[in-house]
């Protein structure tokens, strides 16, 4: 039996990625059951298999998450952050197993996603991909061994120029693995960005810097700097593939789970 999978967010560019994989079969045993955005998108109403440069899949994109939804195995949202925390409640009602993509959520959003974790299992991420979760681990390593020698840790991260939010989501979780290997707390290190005369840099800073630009996919670099030499540790998305093949390995993942909040470092057995 084929689990069924709803993408919410299937015109976008994430969407449409995890659409084709589905098509492809890039990740057994997954079929479309539905592919949701919002009324003013182009492709409403037409096969979203064709609108994402695959093969017909036999579902339209619509916009009625609930006609489709309760019906399904998982859903897999790459929307906004305001979208997704809509339809905790309503997730948690159908009792269908939760994936979010979605980046930027503030305090009271992640915590409506903490409220339908207690009813159905939700994998969040604000990176997808093994390597990225990998390089987590690898950054927590290294600034455990360098931050009480003096090493000062900054987070650079490039993305294309539709990005809406920032520092992205993984360079967020880069952070708070550099944070927990060096025993600081993200929330009073976390400096985003430096302009005007901000002095010399203490040393529980993590610097955040976000550069925008072109179609870059994804670039993630976390500097260690000390004295008289510096390690950089860095990652290159070269294609959204990478990300929707994760979001799809944890759909088939967590529909197997019981209830709770889960991160792809569960998924991966990192
Ligand atoms: N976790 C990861 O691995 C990962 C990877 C890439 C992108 N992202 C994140 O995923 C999100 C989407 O990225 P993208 O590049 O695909 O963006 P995008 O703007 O190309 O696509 C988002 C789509 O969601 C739709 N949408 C917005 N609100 C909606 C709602 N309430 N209901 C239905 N559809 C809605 C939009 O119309 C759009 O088509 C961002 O938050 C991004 O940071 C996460």
């Amino acid at each position: 039996m084929s689990t069924k999978v709803v993408i919410q967010g299937a015109a976008g560019r994430m969407g449409k990625t995890l659409i084709r994989c589905i098509q492809e079969g890039k990740v057994e045993g997954l079929k479309l059951a539905g592919a949701i955005d919002l009324w003013d998108v182009p492709g409403i109403g037409e096969d979203a298999g064709i609108n994402s440069g695959a093969k017909a899949a036999g579902v339209n994109l619509t916009t009625d998450l609930a006609a489709v939804a309760s019906d399904a195995d998982v859903i897999i949202d790459f929307t906004s952050h305001f979208g997704t925390a809509g339809n905790a409640e309503r997730v948690a009602e159908w009792g269908t197993a939760w994936v979010i993509g979605t980046t930027g959520l503030s305090n009271e959003e992640l915590a409506e996603v903490k409220q339908a974790a207690k009813k159905v299992p939700v994998v969040m991420a604000g990176n997808m991909s093994l390597g990225i979760n990998l390089l987590c681990n690898l950054v927590e390593e290294a600034a455990k061994a360098l931050h009480a020698k003096g090493y000062d840790i900054e987070v650079i991260e490039r993305h294309h120029n539709q990005k809406a939010d920032a520092p992205s989501g993984t360079a967020l979780m880069l952070g708070q693995a550099a944070a927990d290997g060096a025993g600081l707390d993200l929330k009073k290190s976390q400096v985003d960005g430096r302009t005007g005369h901000p002095g010399a840099r203490t040393k529980e800073e993590i610097g955040f810097h976000a550069v925008r630009g072109g179609d870059i996919v994804g670039d993630h670099t976390v500097l260690l700097a000390g004295t008289g030499e510096m390690i950089e540790l860095s990652h290159r998305a070269t294609s959204r593939d990478t990300f929707a093949m994760g979001a799809l390995n944890a759909g088939a993942w967590a529909v197997k789970q019981q209830p709770g909040l889960y991160s792809m470092k569960d998924v991966l057995g990192l």
